[in-house]
């Protein structure tokens, strides 16, 4: 299965920049043997995570409240005795969202986190971060500066990196004995049942499910102890892990791998279907587009996400069929799209001049936005949706 070629998702550039723009072939593939679902190029992580990344945690409210939530969780189930005595480490801790939430508590905390402009931000808000990949080296240097930890804690960055033998070794170091591994990214399950394949892009090495988590995990001596399935991202889980013994099984980890077999995810043939149901979902969008432009209504999209990229090369959509995308990271704004090279542009831009319709490609997001655009809808505004399946909403 291939996407066709790609270029960086989150590689926001300007004219000038053309000419060296980045392309790899987008090709996901899934391991029978270990049951991963993974992509099979990936770019060199130094081109997708530098000092001038294009995202930024906390420009959703949301997710705001989602990592004060998941802290407050974490303190909850998994930490225990004096505040004083813990250490709880982050990996890609961006712009501090999470580990800020352990710092309010008075929790001994460290973000690692490669983005060095990211990191800026995280420390102007309180939080110790090092600018540094995670690997086994880091985990030893960590361990000789601060002790050991209590929780090594992540969200959506273990599926950011190739070298997943390097992180569970670096927490096998990092990690005392009753110590938790916890992460959380999008959901494989979700992305099957939703057609929902702009979860893939560079960046997104793995979508992981219950059972490939298990296997990978269990070579380094380590256990599901628990899964919480989320809301964000579109439908992503919280994969709870321990050294083997070290901690009880909570129930779900046999009811979601259970159900993760009902659904097939361990069998080809669901890979299969998944690349028709991404056909047809293509055809649809593009469909709709030309329809829109036949009429001559204004398409404008809205939220420049990373999963955009997958979704504009993969469907060959261009400034032709989508004005411009509007967008609310001032570091995205006046540059135009990876690889199809669509306008990005303020948020003004969109509510200063309402579109006939806009393009959610921040579906995950839908019900913030929708909340927060009633007067676009409430004047006739229309939304293209291409999740679950591609409609016209209004
Ligand atoms: P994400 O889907 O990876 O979280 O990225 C969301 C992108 O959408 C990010 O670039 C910010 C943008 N965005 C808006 O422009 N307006 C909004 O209301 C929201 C929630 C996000």
């Amino acid at each position: 299965m291939s996407y066709g070629r790609m270029p960086i998702a989150n590689g926001f550039l300007t004219p000038d920049q053309y000419k060296d723009e980045y392309f790899f072939e987008l090709k996901p593939a899934f391991c029978d043997h270990c049951l991963t679902f993974q992509i099979e190029e990936q770019p060199a992580p130094e081109a997708m995570f530098h000092d001038h990344y294009a995202f930024f945690s906390r420009t959703s409210k949301f997710m705001q409240t989602h990592f004060k939530e998941y802290a407050a969780w974490v303190c909850d189930h998994h930490l225990k005795g004096d505040s004083a005595g813990l250490f709880v480490v982050e990996l890609g801790s961006n712009d501090g969202i999470m580990l800020e939430n352990f710092a309010k508590r008075g929790i001994r905390h460290l973000g690692v986190e490669p983005s060095a402009n990211v990191a800026e931000e995280a420390r102007k808000h309180g939080v110790n971060t090092i600018v540094r990949f995670f690997g086994p080296d880091t985990a030893a240097d960590i361990v000789t500066e601060y002790g050991q930890a209590d929780a090594l804690i992540a969200a959506n960055v273990m599926c950011h990196i190739p070298d997943l033998n390097g992180i569970a070794k670096g927490a096998d170091l990092l990690l005392k004995r009753d110590g938790v591994l916890i992460f959380e990214d999008p959901y494989l399950g979700a992305m099957i049942e939703k057609t929902s394949y702009d979860q893939i892009y560079d960046e997104h090495v793995f979508i992981f499910s219950a059972l490939s988590v298990a296997n990978i995990f269990a070579a380094y001596g380590f256990e599901l102890i628990d899964l919480l399935p989320q809301h964000t991202h579109g439908g992503s889980m919280r994969y709870v892990l321990a050294r083997k013994g070290a901690r009880s099984v909570a129930p779900s980890v046999a009811e979601i791998t259970a159900s993760e077999k009902a659904a097939g995810l361990h069998l080809p043939e669901t890979y299969e279907q998944f690349r028709k149901n991404c056909e047809t979902s293509k055809e649809d969008l593009v469909r709709i587009l030309k329809e829109e432009k036949a009429a001559g209504r204004r398409v404008v999209g809205y939220g420049a996400t990373s999963k955009s990229t997958t979704i504009l090369n993969y469907c060959g959509i261009g400034p032709d069929l989508v004005e411009f995308i509007s967008d609310t990271t001032p570091i995205k704004q006046n540059k135009f799209t990876p690889g199809m090279h669509i306008p990005v542009k303020p948020y003004e831009a969109f509510s200063e001049n309402y579109p006939d319709t806009a393009l959610l490609f921040a579906w995950n997001h839908q019900t913030e936005i929708m909340e927060k655009e009633k007067s676009f809808s409430a004047q006739g505004g229309k939304w293209i949706v291409h999740v679950p399946k591609v409609k016209v909403l209004g």
